[in-house]
């Protein structure tokens, strides 16, 4: 059975495209059957993952009948789903709690980014009740400008939500300029080095969750 993992914030903005595409990207170079399940109606990690890896399998779900029925079944074809959250909290997102194995919470860098959060955090223990203990929560702190000195109090903030926080990444304009080439950052060549240095080590420390 193959392991769903979903990138859930309603806040636009906070990474959940650009994390979904790097990890998908990654599991597949990795040689994992992976689908990437684009959530949302914008559709920006459909583009971007098209461009980037064009063989890499894309589904496009967007209701919430459609991600309780359809997950499942594509549990039993792919080593890996990596599902790319909508915006908003939608029933879409609550769906996607309920059929997620583990759910990334990335979130912008302050502690009201953090706070920001609870709206989803408390969907989420709806879920974990009713499923009796999944999904797997982490925060994820994206567009970290000061790391060492935020990070502290991001885990404190973590703790205190009961949900634990991983490194994070960098604000880097490497990141925000993968979408617009259409590519990820390990195959951006000149100028993205730092960004890929950072998110070979994140990604090692996400497919470990
Ligand atoms: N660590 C980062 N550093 C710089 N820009 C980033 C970073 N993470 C995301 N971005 C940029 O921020 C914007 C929002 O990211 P995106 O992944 O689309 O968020 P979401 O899917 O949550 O709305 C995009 O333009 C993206 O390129
Ligand atoms: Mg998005």
């Amino acid at each position: 059975m193959g392991k769903v993992v979903a990138f859930t914030n309603p806040k636009g903005g906070v990474g959940k495209s650009t994390l979904s595409v790097h990890l998908a990207a990654r599991l597949w170079e990795k040689g994992s059957k992976v689908a990437l399940v684009d959530a949302d109606v914008q559709g920006s990690s459909s583009d971007w993952i098209r461009e980037a890896i064009p063989e890499l399998e894309l589904i496009r779900l967007q209701s919430p009948d459609e991600m309780l029925e359809e997950i499942p079944q594509l549990k039993t074809r792919f080593d890996h789903i990596v599902i790319d959250g909508p915006a908003g909290l939608s029933d879409v997102t609550r769906a996607a709690l309920f059929v997620t194995d583990v759910s990334f919470l990335p979130c912008g860098p302050s502690a009201l980014d953090l706070r920001a959060a609870n709206n989803v955090i408390r969907v989420l223990r709806q879920a974990q009740a009713i499923r009796q203990g999944p999904p797997v929560a982490v925060l994820i702190p994206n567009k970290l400008q000061a790391r060492y000195r935020l990070s502290r109090e991001l885990v404190e903030i973590g703790r205190t939500l009961g949900i634990p926080v991983m490194s994070g990444l960098r604000l880097l304009q490497a990141y925000a300029d993968a979408a617009g080439q259409g590519k990820v950052v390990w195959r951006m060549g000149a100028g993205a080095e730092a960004a890929t240095c950072e998110m070979n080590q994140f990604l090692e420390e996400l497919v470990r969750v």
